[in-house]
């Protein structure tokens, strides 16, 4: 039997799931239903599978939607009284296969709810006996083998972190802004924008450093994956990681204001919208939110092509987006789920575009 862990976004999990379900039955694995939270813990599934790890682990390391693969090895209630001596005696007691073959390991923690002890508490009582299990030599950096002792809340789990470097760093970032959506947030806003059309027009009006557009020429080959952004470095950036990636052919940038679609694009030339504009948190908060939405909105109705689809990340003034949704009558709202990325908690919307407003 093979447990497996799946990290991802708080709020994408069952993003996670239908992905290795698709996967898991194209491949020809036995049946196994993933479990989105176990335990409660935001962004993680977990697989529990007949099938040997490695195949399973192979599988999953081809992935879009997560960040990191772990073998789940054990898990405990913390005590009250002296939770770090539980971790130590709960971990002297564990056998770790891939620690009997380990030269070197690290310990990496994660941990959320009130505890008394810091992550490095963790891993110093952690590392500390499974030093004295099995004689390997703690290295932080030049290590063959990473332990995850994670603490949620009363609950510790111990896994092997299967997966190096986590996942969603698959593009070139020669411009990476500070602001860069995760690679795993913009696939699962492709996914859940539903475009099975083998060909279309896509565009991202606020591409920034064109994450959502390397994205979508790697999913949708056949798709033409326009980009552009009202700031020069952007587009500039975002040309320099498309070519890099080799996928600059199939996206042409322009830089421009995306409040103004329909006066720099063709009615109805576009079949999906899929973007991350300002949140007004980190960036934009000068900007009048509101208005911008308005004109996003409009203009994106003009150039969506009837039934097309717009894909958008709202961070504030969310019950005032939902209002101009409803007075505006252009979009029918397909899908909205709440998401967590980088510490910020925006709304991602799957509009449709209505026939007539
Ligand atoms: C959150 S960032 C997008 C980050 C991008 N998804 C990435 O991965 O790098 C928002 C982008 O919107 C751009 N922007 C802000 N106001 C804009 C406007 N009125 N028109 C077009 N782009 C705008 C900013 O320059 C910034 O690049």
């Amino acid at each position: 039997m093979t447990a497996l862990c799946l990290t991802t976004n708080p709020g994408l999990e069952s993003v996670v799931a239908a992905e290795w379900r698709e996967r898991a039955q194209a491949a020809g694995c036995p049946p196994a239903t993933p479990e989105c939270r176990p335990l409660g813990i935001d962004g993680q599934v977990a697989i529990a599978s007949e099938a040997p790890t490695r195949p399973l682990a192979a599988l999953a390391g081809q992935m879009r939607t997560i960040y990191h693969v772990m073998r789940h090895c054990h898990q405990f209630e913390l005590p009250a009284t002296e939770p770090l001596a539980a971790i130590r005696q709960q971990l002297l007691q564990l056998t770790i296969p891939e620690m009997q073959a380990a030269e070197r390991f690290r310990i990496t923690t994660q941990r959320s709810g009130d505890h008394a002890f810091s992550s490095m508490d963790v891993q110093r009582e952690a590392g500390a006996a499974l030093v004295e299990r099995y004689g390997k030599t703690v290295d932080l950096e030049h290590y063959d083998t990473e332990i995850r002792v994670d603490a949620f809340d009363r609950v510790c789990l111990v896994s092997v972190q299967l997966t190096r470097s986590p996942l969603d760093r698959r593009h070139p970032q020669l411009y990476a802004p500070r602001v860069a959506l995760k690679t795993v947030v913009a696939h699962a806003m492709l996914r859940l924008s539903g475009l099975a059309a083998p060909q279309g027009r896509l565009l991202d009006p606020c591409c920034g450093s064109g994450t959502l557009l390397l994205e979508a020429a790697q999913l949708m080959p056949a798709w033409r994956c326009y980009g552009s952004d009202r700031d020069a470095r952007c587009v500039a950036g975002a040309r320099q990681n498309l070519e890099a990636a080799g996928v600059a052919e199939r996206c042409p940038l322009q830089q421009l204001d995306a409040r103004d679609l329909a006066r720099h694009f063709p009615p109805q030339g576009f079949e999906a919208i899929v973007t991350n504009p300002p949140w007004g948190i980190r960036l934009g908060r000068k900007i009048d939110l509101v208005g911008f939405y308005r004109k996003l909105l409009t203009g994106a109705w003009t150039v969506l092509v009837p039934g097309g689809r717009l894909t958008l990340l709202v961070g504030r003034k969310r019950a005032a987006f939902n209002r101009l949704l409803d007075q505006l009558g252009l979009f029918e709202v397909r899908h909205a789920r709440a998401i967590e990325t980088n510490d910020v908690h925006p709304m991602l919307f799957v509009l449709e575009r209505r026939d007539r407003p």
